[in-house]
């Protein structure tokens, strides 16, 4: 369920209509519901009632609007990073440094020293390499780092192939059957505090199978792991529940049933669970807003020109994903129309064959479920501004993240002397 809905015609944004903003602000532009946000923590929160003490880290990467990050902050939420650049963010937003969780198969030097530095709850190792470096660093600082590895079940996600992590042939984690071995190592390194484990095997999953079956891989091997001697304390299950994008569609199984699942599978496990949700608390609390620049003849159906384009939404040119397109004030009256953007390439293309609201030049539409892995992905490609965005609560509104428009973007390209005029 989200905040934006119709009322007397004019598609809303909780009290806020659209139109508003896009009048205000231009578009593309946007919008996030607090309220979406705030319900989606609390439906996922009750889903884990029996557990323990779990940890929910919020998965940065899928929206990490400082204002965003601020509104999980307040409802107590961690978060789940992957850069020094996500770190500073989810500080900057508030966020606790004990609930942070650290992932990625490529993290520098310098991103280890400024997490352990500041404080976290765990690094999660994707390596021998990378905890030997680890060790190295925090020993060169006084410190223990607290440490799991990610392992990798080899189980099939069942997901986009671009966003499925946990086969043998991805480049994520330590292959479960290194995983004894990986730990042993790692238990006579000095600078590290050996305490979880961790596993995340892909995005937008629609069956819970995948995902008993590599949350049961990960309970043998926790047994396995204490019986050679660690004290495992945590273990980090990822995220990766999949959302309602297409009405039409089944929807993937609800926070509920995951949470019972969970608790079914990890009953005897005695750890503590951190969850990495991203998509589930965000996707549906956003929308990009754009307006329609004209209507081209097409061979078989008319083209519906927008101002939005691949780089403000990369995800169906990626992905080939589905997003739901509505009029912002529908007049009843239905179209099949191709709906593309204005960047020169024909993956520029939202959807083809779309039966949808009619509209025409001058009106505004929306991508639904756009807050996940949208904004946080666009680029300024064909020098094109890098779209802001506005967070709503209730009946107020404010742009949290102005327009980054060319003159930022040519301001940022100083030009060598030898070319300067
Ligand atoms: N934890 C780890 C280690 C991850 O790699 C990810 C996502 C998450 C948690 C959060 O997963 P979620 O709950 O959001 O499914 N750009 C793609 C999705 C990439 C996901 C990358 N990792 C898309 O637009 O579909």
């Amino acid at each position: 369920m989200d905040h934006f809905n119709l009322r007397n015609g004019q598609l809303h944004c909780e009290d806020v209509p659209l139109a508003d903003i896009a009048q205000a602000v231009g578009t593309p532009v946007y919008v996030y519901s607090t309220a979406t946000m705030i319900r989606h923590v609390r439906v996922f929160r009750a889903a884990l009632r029996r557990l323990h003490d779990p940890l929910i880290a919020y998965a940065v990467k899928a929206n990490s609007n400082t204002a965003v990050l601020a509104t999980f902050a307040a409802e107590e939420l961690g978060a789940d990073i992957v850069s020094g650049g996500e770190y500073r963010r989810a500080r900057a937003a508030g966020v606790d440094p004990s609930k942070i969780v650290f992932a990625g198969v490529g993290k520098t030097a310098e991103e280890m020293r400024l997490a352990l530095g500041e404080g976290l709850f765990q690094f999660n190792l994707e390596s021998v390499a990378e905890a030997e470096m680890l060790s190295q660093i925090a020993t060169a600082m006084g410190r223990r780092a607290p440490v799991g590895f990610r392992v990798n079940p080899d189980v099939v996600a069942g997901t986009h192939a671009k966003i499925s992590t946990g086969s043998a042939e991805n480049k994520f984690g330590v292959p479960l059957g290194d995983a004894v071995a990986a730990y042993a190592h790692a238990a006579s390194l000095p600078g590290l505090d050996l305490q979880g484990v961790a596993v995340h095997i892909g995005s937008q999953l629609t069956s819970l199978a995948p995902l008993k079956s590599a949350f049961t891989k990960v309970g043998s091997l926790v047994r396995e792991l204490r019986q050679a001697g660690h004290d495992i304390k945590v273990a980090d299950l990822g995220g990766g529940l999949g959302v309602p994008y297409d009405p039409g569609k089944p929807p993937p199984p609800s926070p509920e049933e995951f949470g019972a699942m969970v608790h079914r599978v990890t009953a005897d496990w005695d750890t503590r669970l951190v969850f990495e949700p991203g998509r589930l608390l965000m996707a549906n609390a956003g929308v990009l807003l754009t307006r329609v620049i004209r209507v081209k003849p097409g061979a078989v159906y008319p083209f519906l020109v927008i101002d939005a384009a691949m780089n403000d939404l990369m995800r169906p040119a990626l992905y080939d994903a589905w997003h739901a397109i509505d009029a912002v004030a529908p007049s009843g009256e239905r179209a099949t129309l191709n709906v593309v953007g204005p960047v020169c390439e024909t993956g520029d293309t939202f959807a083809m064959a779309r039966e949808m609201d009619a509209v025409a030049a001058d009106d505004l539409v929306v991508f639904r479920s756009a807050g996940a892995y949208a904004a946080a992905m666009s680029s300024t490609y064909n020098s094109r501004p890098l779209t802001p965005e506005v967070l709503v609560d209730g009946g107020r509104w404010a742009v949290v993240r102005a327009r980054i428009d060319i003159e930022h973007l040519i301001a940022a390209d100083p030009l060598p002397d030898w070319l300067a005029r």
